[in-house]
């Protein structure tokens, strides 16, 4: 007996631990309520995290309070515990991007700490950090609901081979933003009208996609010397799958808007539009010698009827 009280005694502490900050703790409400409310912040947000799909993802095993790190009472008390400056630092970097939790989208950082570096240093970590904007993904946009992450590997995740194509045109497809920040429009279009796209459609896994040449958290802007596609990194860019490729190669394969950047088609395109002009000129002249000489002829023959 008095081992039982004893057990009870120490155990129960635990116990209680165990069950403030476990999974299924969260899950007995947001398992089963159904429905999005809006939030303080405006947008609608979804309660329902299915059991078994979160269950099944890369962060599976966690708890919802390693990332949520303030909702470590049932069901949202106060916040308990010490958040690390560098992950509250970093929420505030990001809360006007997020729409409900910038601690637990900021908690990525512990345990992907050089993706989040390279992100952070990126032209889109950078829309977002220094620009304060929001056009720019973050690791949702590309990943999808944090609840939800498949490895790479998987089907179903957005980022692997197959669907990567489409998560990026998710946003490179906007006009709006195109013309908000000038990169091309159409891109995903070009690519896959392009030698690589039309591969990678019909399934050659060899085919480079976006990523296999931009790079996936470390993207820069084209020209910058440090992005793979600048002229600076190019041919090794292109010779990962290229041997040998050089200057005159690498020049073949462009997505750029028809521009001064882009000489070849741009005084290519002007060629085209002087000889049609030239042509039309020409047609306009032939026709209006013509009329002037039928009207010299009708004259002429007017005046000389009176001497036949
Ligand atoms: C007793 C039921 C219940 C439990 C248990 C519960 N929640 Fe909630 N949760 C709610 C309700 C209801 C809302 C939406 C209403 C609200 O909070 O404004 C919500 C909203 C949320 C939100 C959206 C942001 C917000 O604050 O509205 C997050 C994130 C969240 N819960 C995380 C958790 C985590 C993590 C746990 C486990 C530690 C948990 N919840 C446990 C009922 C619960
Ligand atoms: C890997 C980190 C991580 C884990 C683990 C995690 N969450 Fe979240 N959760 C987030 C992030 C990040 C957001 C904020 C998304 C946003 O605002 O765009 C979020 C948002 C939410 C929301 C608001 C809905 C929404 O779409 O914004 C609820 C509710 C929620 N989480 C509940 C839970 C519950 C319950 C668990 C445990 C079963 C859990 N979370 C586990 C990272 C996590
Ligand atoms: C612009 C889209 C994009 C954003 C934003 C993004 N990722 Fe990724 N992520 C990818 C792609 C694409 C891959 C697959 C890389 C590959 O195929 O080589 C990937 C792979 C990964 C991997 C596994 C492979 C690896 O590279 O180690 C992890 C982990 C990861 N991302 C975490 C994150 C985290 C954390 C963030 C936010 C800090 C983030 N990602 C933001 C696109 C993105
Ligand atoms: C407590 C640590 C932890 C936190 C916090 C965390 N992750 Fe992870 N993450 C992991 C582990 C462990 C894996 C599985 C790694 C593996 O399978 O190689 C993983 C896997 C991933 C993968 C898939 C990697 C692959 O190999 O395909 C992505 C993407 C990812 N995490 C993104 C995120 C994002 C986004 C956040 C923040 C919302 C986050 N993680 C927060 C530990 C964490
Ligand atoms: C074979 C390599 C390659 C692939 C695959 C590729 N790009 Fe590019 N990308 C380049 C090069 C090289 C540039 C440099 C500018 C140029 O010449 O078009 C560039 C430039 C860009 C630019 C900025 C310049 C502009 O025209 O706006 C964006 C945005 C871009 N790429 C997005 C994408 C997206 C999204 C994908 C996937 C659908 C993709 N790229 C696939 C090589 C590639
Ligand atoms: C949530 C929207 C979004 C997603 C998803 C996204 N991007 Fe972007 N991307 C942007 C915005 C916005 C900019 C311009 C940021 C700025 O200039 O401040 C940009 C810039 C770029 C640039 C530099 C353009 C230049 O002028 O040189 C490249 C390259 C690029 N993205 C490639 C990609 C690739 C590859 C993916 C997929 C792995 C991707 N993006 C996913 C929004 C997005
Ligand atoms: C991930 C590997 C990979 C990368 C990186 C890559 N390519 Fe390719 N490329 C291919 C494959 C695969 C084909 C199709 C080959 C075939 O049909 O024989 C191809 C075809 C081509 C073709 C058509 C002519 C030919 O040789 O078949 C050109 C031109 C080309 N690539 C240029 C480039 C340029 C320029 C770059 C860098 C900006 C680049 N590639 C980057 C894999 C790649």
């Amino acid at each position: 007996m008095k081992g039982f009280f004893a057990t009870v005694f120490l155990w129960f502490p635990l116990l209680f631990f165990a069950y403030s900050v476990n999974a299924e703790t969260c899950l007995v409400c947001h398992s089963a309520m159904t429905g999005k409310v809006r939030t303080e912040k405006g947008p609608f947000i979804e309660l329902n995290i299915d059991e078994t799909r979160f269950s099944k993802s890369v962060h599976g095993g966690m708890d919802c309070t390693m990332c949520h790190k303030t909702y470590t009472n049932n069901p949202h008390g106060s916040p308990a515990g010490e958040v690390s400056k560098n992950i509250s630092g970093l929420a505030n970097l990001i809360s006007h991007k997020v729409k409900t939790d910038p601690l637990a989208y900021a908690s990525c950082v512990e345990c992907h700490e050089d993706i989040y570096k390279s992100l952070s240093e990126s032209i889109h970590g950078k829309n977002i950090m220094e620009k304060k904007e929001k056009d720019g993904p973050l690791c949702l946009d590309c990943h999808g609901s944090p609840h939800y992450i498949m490895p790479v590997s998987s089907e179903e995740s957005l980022v692997n081979k197959w669907k990567v194509v489409s998560t990026c045109g998710g946003c490179h497809e906007k006009k709006d933003l195109a013309e908000k920040y000038k990169f091309g429009l159409h891109i995903i279009e070009k690519y896959n009208e392009s030698f690589h796209g039309k591969k990678h459609k019909l399934g050659h896994s060899g085919a480079p996609t976006c990523v296999d040449c931009h790079g996936a958290h470390a993207i820069k802007k084209w020209d910058d010397p440090a992005s793979p596609v600048s002229w600076e990194k190019r041919t090794e860019t292109c010779g990962k799958c290229h041997k040998g490729a050089n200057k005159k190669f690498v020049a073949a394969i462009t997505h750029k808007p028809v521009g001064k950047d882009n000489p070849i088609p741009f005084y290519g395109e002007k060629g085209l539009i002087i000889l049609t002009a030239a042509t039309l000129i020409f047609v306009i002249m032939h026709v209006a010698l013509e009329i002037y000489a039928d009207i010299r002829d009708n004259v002429f023959r007017k005046k000389e009827e009176p001497h036949d």
